[in-house]
């Protein structure tokens, strides 16, 4: 099994945990990345998911480099948390585009070849936030919730094609992501969790590894929680 794997924002964080994870059962893998070096070891593609020509190129460069996309872990995200009655609109759109329209650029590049090949597998990183709410992600939240309708409609386009298409939805991972949350925001969310802790990217990767393996094939327009079991019953 060698498939071609696409995955965005791989270069640190999530993304570079999956990236590496299906690296090494021996997929051909390409990451984005959008400014310095690639990660080593792993091939680098540098693209800005927010536009659209970029992510065709990019997509194209993958489809010479490596063949058509066959697995799309779609993952490059951003927070810009501010409680609403003081966000800037500025900051409200940059989210949607980035966690939305971002993730939607892609998915569109990848689907046609998807279809042809009659197999494919996407995965969207989501966020337990997008069930939950949570203060100061009036923006966050409602990008990652609109990732769940976009992923459930896809799912249902494009199922007859023997294509999955999933979103996982973590709770607090150790990343440069939340190295701002506050302490007191963090042990709520620990607080809520049922394992008492944080969780890493890798137990992330584990999950998203599994939902585009084989076995996984019929698991589609699916919520994950890699929450820890917080969340819950949302
Ligand atoms: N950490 C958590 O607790 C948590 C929880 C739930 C969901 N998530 C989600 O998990 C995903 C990964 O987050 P992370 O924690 O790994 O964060 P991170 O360490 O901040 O990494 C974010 C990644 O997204 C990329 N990115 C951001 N905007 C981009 C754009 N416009 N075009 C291309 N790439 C872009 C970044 O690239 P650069 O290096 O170029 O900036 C980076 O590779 C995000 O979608 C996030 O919302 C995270």
């Amino acid at each position: 099994m060698s498939r071609s794997v696409l995955i965005t924002g791989g270069n640190r964080g999530i993304g570079l945990a999956v990236a590496r994870a299906f690296a090494a059962q021996g997929d051909k893998v390409a990451v984005t990345y959008r400014s310095g070096e690639p990660p080593e070891g792993l091939f680098g593609v540098r693209c800005d998911v927010t536009d659209a020509a970029a992510v065709r190129a990019a997509v194209e460069e993958v489809r010479v480099q490596q063949g058509p996309v066959e697995v799309l872990v779609s993952n490059a995200g951003i927070t810009r948390d501010q409680l609403l009655v003081a966000m800037a609109d500025e900051d409200f759109r940059a989210v949607i585009e980035t966690n939305l329209i971002g993730a939607v650029n892609v998915a569109k590049e990848v689907t046609t070849d998807m279809v042809k090949a009659r197999w494919g597998r996407m995965v969207f990183v989501s966020s337990m936030s997008g069930f939950t709410g949570a203060p100061g992600q009036t923006n966050y939240a409602a990008s990652k919730a609109a990732l769940i309708g976009f992923a459930r409609s896809l799912a249902r386009e494009v199922g007859r094609r023997r294509i999955t298409v999933n979103v996982v939805t973590p709770g607090l991972i150790e990343t440069d992501m939340v190295r701002e949350v506050t302490d007191a925001r963090r042990s709520y969310v620990i607080g809520q969790t049922a394992l008492g802790r944080t969780g890493t990217p890798e137990e992330v990767a584990a999950v998203v590894r599994f939902l585009a393996s084989e076995e996984a094939a019929y698991i589609t327009a699916g919520a994950i929680p890699v929450t820890g079991g917080a969340g819950v019953g949302q």
